[in-house]
């Protein structure tokens, strides 16, 4: 394998050809579709692994890539590179806004709970945690007027890079803008030195989130217990109609009587076919 001679190298611009192997490998793998349109963005991201690697041209990346020792060593970093990441606390409000006033109040109605036998929610795809986190936020202030009201909190994520950032619980101050002034003051801790302007969540609402990881094209989810409501959000954006629908399947598999699934704002299960019937937009409860 002849090796780039500095890390600012540039490679030959990736063949067609090339291109439509990792598409096919990519979405066989992560479920994500790669039109030709998005050649420049594979492209860039991959770079940064030919970089790293300090391999020259892409076509070597595949040989790499699609061998035994690729499989098990790059693959991970292929995940890593070839996700999209963004993600915001407070992220679409009115779900959270919804779950506490009407769906918890309700649910709970029927459904028993206790410390045995918490409400389980699960956020799959929860990039750096902001979504979990908001999650565990919603539900300490739901629970300050339901002191009987348990939960616990799955989080999983195809990428081992997002997760360690996830599990640390720290963020810059920028990022913690959608979260309340109120809320900051409880949840949140600033940094002690000043000059770094960085929060990390308080530790009871960290031990309230399971972080894991898994990739949603699995055939089937081993999870910890049953789940009674699962946030996917903006993941499945990125994947087919039939994707989709089979990943749809396979919550519903996972999810207890009842149970409720959200979805992104762009993202729409009306048209699919699927044993859920919709609530209001984007939210949609098990058949
Ligand atoms: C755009 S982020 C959305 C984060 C969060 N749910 C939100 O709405 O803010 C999408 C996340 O899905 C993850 N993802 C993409 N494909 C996946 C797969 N096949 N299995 C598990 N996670 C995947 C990505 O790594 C990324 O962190």
């Amino acid at each position: 394998m002849s090796k780039n001679p500095y890390p600012l190298y540039v490679p030959p611009a990736m063949s067609d050809e090339t291109f439509q192997a990792l598409a096919v490998f990519i979405t066989l793998n992560l479920g994500i579709k790669m039109p030709l349109e998005k050649k420049t963005m594979l492209q860039a991201r991959i770079l940064k692994r030919l970089r790293a690697l300090h391999i020259s041209t892409f076509e070597e990346y595949c040989e790499l890539l699609f061998s035994k020792k690729g499989i098990r060593d790059e693959l991970p970093h292929l995940f890593d590179v070839t996700t999209t990441n963004k993600t915001d606390f407070f992220r679409e409000p009115g779900h959270f806004e919804f779950l506490a006033t009407e769906l918890l109040p309700n649910f709970c109605s029927y459904k028993p709970c206790s410390h045995e036998d918490p409400v389980v929610f699960w956020s799959a795809g929860c990039s750096t945690g902001e979504e979990p986190y908001t999650l565990a936020i919603v539900l300490e202030e739901f629970k300050l007027g339901n002191p009987w009201f348990h939960y616990v909190i799955l989080a999983s994520d195809i990428s081992t890079q997002v997760l360690a950032t996830a599990k640390k619980a720290i963020y810059r101050e920028d990022k913690i803008e959608p979260v309340p002034y109120e809320l900051r003051k409880k949840y949140l801790l600033k940094s002690k030195d000043n000059t770094e302007k960085l929060v990390r969540i308080i530790p009871r609402l960290r031990s309230k989130i399971r972080f894991f990881r898994l990739n949603l094209m699995e055939d089937k989810f081993i999870l910890p217990s049953k789940v009674d409501i699962i946030f996917c959000r903006n993941v499945m954006i990125y994947f087919s109609k039939e994707i989709q629908s089979q990943l749809v399947m396979k919550f519903h598999a996972v999810l207890k009587s009842k149970g409720f699934l959200f979805t992104g704002h762009s993202e729409t299960l009306v048209n699919l076919n699927l044993p859920f019937q919709l609530i209001i937009p984007t939210v949609y409860q098990k058949k």
